[in-house]
């Protein structure tokens, strides 16, 4: 079976600047990722290069074994592309419930299915964007990714900034939507201990590259390797 998506010695950046250097990684149909590394390291560039949004230099994307390399980012949205921005880009001076309709694309997911999923938007139909706490303008930024219908979930750094009760929360919601409505998904996060937990596999990003790749649960029970990969002191895993 071929990988639904396949990232092959994918160089990109901005105007001149190399930021990811001959990336490779895939992810098979329904399976998780998580794509770690510290600050700077090109994890946003990599979600926002999957989306059409940098200039690549040279490298293939396949999606569902298509080359869309070079495809306009509005088409790879229609083709099955979910993205949760890192900065959640709720409109503020709309609806809840206007949110989530005006993107709107035909599927499974439609607005009673997200109120299901997610029942605060419900209770909070009527509010402003601007009306709502970080926590539920996440949850908004998630359900509006899930009305476009996604084959392939893209979230950047969902937790920032949330309160860990809503921390936990989140995360539930995010590997229920893996694990029972068969979501693919690319989970991007400096903090590694959640995100492990709620993948399949991942991937450690170094300066644009990958220095480490497997399966999320080996790396999560190496503690000395996480702490070498990304400065995770064991005091972390201690609470
Ligand atoms: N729009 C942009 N134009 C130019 N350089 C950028 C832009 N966005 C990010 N960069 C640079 O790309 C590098 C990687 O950034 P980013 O992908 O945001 O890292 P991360 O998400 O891992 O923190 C950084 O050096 C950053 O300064
Ligand atoms: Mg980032």
């Amino acid at each position: 079976m071929p990988e639904m998506l396949d990232f092959d010695q994918v160089t990109a950046g901005y105007g001149n600047a190399v930021v990811l250097d001959r990336l490779c990684f895939s992810i098979a149909q329904g399976q998780s990722l998580a794509v770690l590394g510290r600050n700077g390291v090109g994890k946003t560039t990599l979600l926002e290069t999957l989306m059409g949004n940098t200039r690549v230099m040279s490298g293939t994307i396949r999606w569902r074994g298509d080359d869309i390399t070079r495809r306009p980012a509005h088409l790879r949205v229609r083709a099955g592309l979910g993205w949760v921005p890192q900065e959640r880009e709720v409109f503020p001076s709309l609806t809840v419930e206007e949110n989530l309709t005006v993107v709107a694309r035909p599927g499974p997911w439609n607005l009673d299915r997200v109120y299901d999923f997610f029942p605060r938007l419900r209770e909070r139909r009527a509010n402003y964007g601007n009306q709502l706490s970080g926590g539920e303008q996440q949850m908004l930024a998630i359900g509006r990714a899930l009305m476009t219908n996604p084959a392939l979930l893209l979230l950047d750094e969902p937790m920032e900034g949330l309160a860990p009760i809503i921390v936990e929360e989140l995360a539930r919601s995010i590997r229920r939507l893996c694990e029972s409505e068969g979501l693919a998904s690319i989970v991007v996060e400096q903090h590694p201990v959640l995100a492990l937990e709620m993948t399949h596999q991942a991937i450690v990003l170094e300066r644009g590259t990958v220095v480490h790749s497997g399966p999320s649960a080996d790396l999560a029970a190496d503690v000395a390797l996480l702490d070498r990969l990304l400065g995770v002191g064991i005091e972390e895993f201690a609470s």
